[in-house]
């Protein structure tokens, strides 16, 4: 690996952040690797909710990853990446970083926090989305909170296994085909007791079915909880209609381009920066329908309020949304 050189030019996603030291990296899978970042000093970072994200900026860009620790009086951070070839995510320049190499970070940032009265976390995870849910796992064994975890990957690409069976012990179900977590999802949705919260992270696909699984048996929307990755591993989406109050014009969004680019291409300015959710720059005011939420900027509260959206990569879970542009 070459020493990456600090950027001069902070990217405004990292604005008021942080320059930290990449202090050990460590092969989690063939194509996972886990990153962790301290202070060149040796400070203590600043403490994070569970299910947090840093953004680290790479060249002139910048990404989300999130944390794998509880976030309790940190020393370190740590991210995990998985390797995708031909990415223009970071994902690559993530995985070039060697020990002593510096970096632009953001604070943490929460998305997907514990809810405080849960009786019981109901964590699922696929693949890399197993590194907020061990977050989640972290802060349940630190603070006797009552967790278990259903964990879905491939046999050779579990990232973190050793740690989760630590942490979780019986509460950890492994899974390595669709046909056994299918089968414990079903049984898991069906039993839980009263108060059990649920947070899932994975593929959009993998974590739409999980969630439509939960509504569909009863579960209130208050008890669901999903973290997207980022804008670099979305889907697509579906197509749908804003209608802008103030201009009077309605706008078609097709399936696979963002509703900043529409708005761009009939004219309207809209303040942007990043373009991935993590900036927080693109943010709408929605006056009806409900937002398909995607960024990692809005709190989990806000997304719930949804009275505004991140236009760059939100969508809308109605046929049609109102914004007050
Ligand atoms: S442009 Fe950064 S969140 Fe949309």
């Amino acid at each position: 690996m070459t020493a990456t050189t600090l950027e001069t030019t902070v990217h405004p996603a990292v604005a008021g952040g942080l320059v930290l030291e990449v202090t050990n990296v460590s092969i989690q899978t063939p194509s996972i690797t886990s990153i962790t970042f301290g202070d060149p000093l040796g400070e203590a970072l600043p403490p994070y909710v569970p299910g947090s994200h840093l953004v680290v900026q790479y060249g002139a860009g910048a990404n989300a990853y999130s944390l794998t620790g509880s976030g309790s009086a940190p020393f370190e951070y740590t991210i995990s990446v998985l390797r995708v070839e031909g990415s223009a995510g970071g994902s690559l320049a993530m995985h070039g970083l060697a020990v002593g190499d510096r970096v632009h970070v953001s604070r943490p940032r929460s998305a997907f926090a514990p809810a405080a009265n849960a009786k019981h976390h109901l964590l699922i995870a696929a693949g890399i989305g197993i590194t907020p849910v061990l977050s989640h796992a972290r802060f349940a064994a630190e603070w006797g909170a009552a967790a278990s975890l259903i964990y879905c990957y491939r046999p050779g690409e579990g990232a973190h296994v050793a740690e989760a069976r630590e942490l979780l012990g019986e509460g950890l179900t492994e899974c390595h085909n669709r046909g056994s977590f299918q089968e414990v999802l079903t049984e898991k949705l069906t039993t839980q007791k009263l108060g059990t919260h649920l947070y899932v992270c994975g593929p959009a696909a993998f974590m739409d079915s999980v969630l439509e699984q939960a509504r569909d048996l009863g579960w209130p929307k208050g008890l669901l909880h999903s973290e997207a990755f980022g804008a670099a591993d979305l889907d697509e989406g579906q197509p749908f209609a804003v209608n802008l109050a103030r201009s009077g014009i309605r706008l078609e969004v097709p399936a696979g381009v963002s509703l900043l680019d529409t708005l761009e291409k009939a004219g309207k300015t809209i303040p942007n920066m990043c373009r991935k959710g993590i900036c927080g720059e693109c943010v709408l005011p929605v006056l009806r329908g409900t937002p398909h939420h995607r960024d990692l900027y809005l709190s989990d509260q806000e997304k719930a309020e949804n009275t505004t959206m991140m236009c760059c990569v939100s969508r809308s879970l109605d046929e049609e949304l109102e914004l007050d542009l």
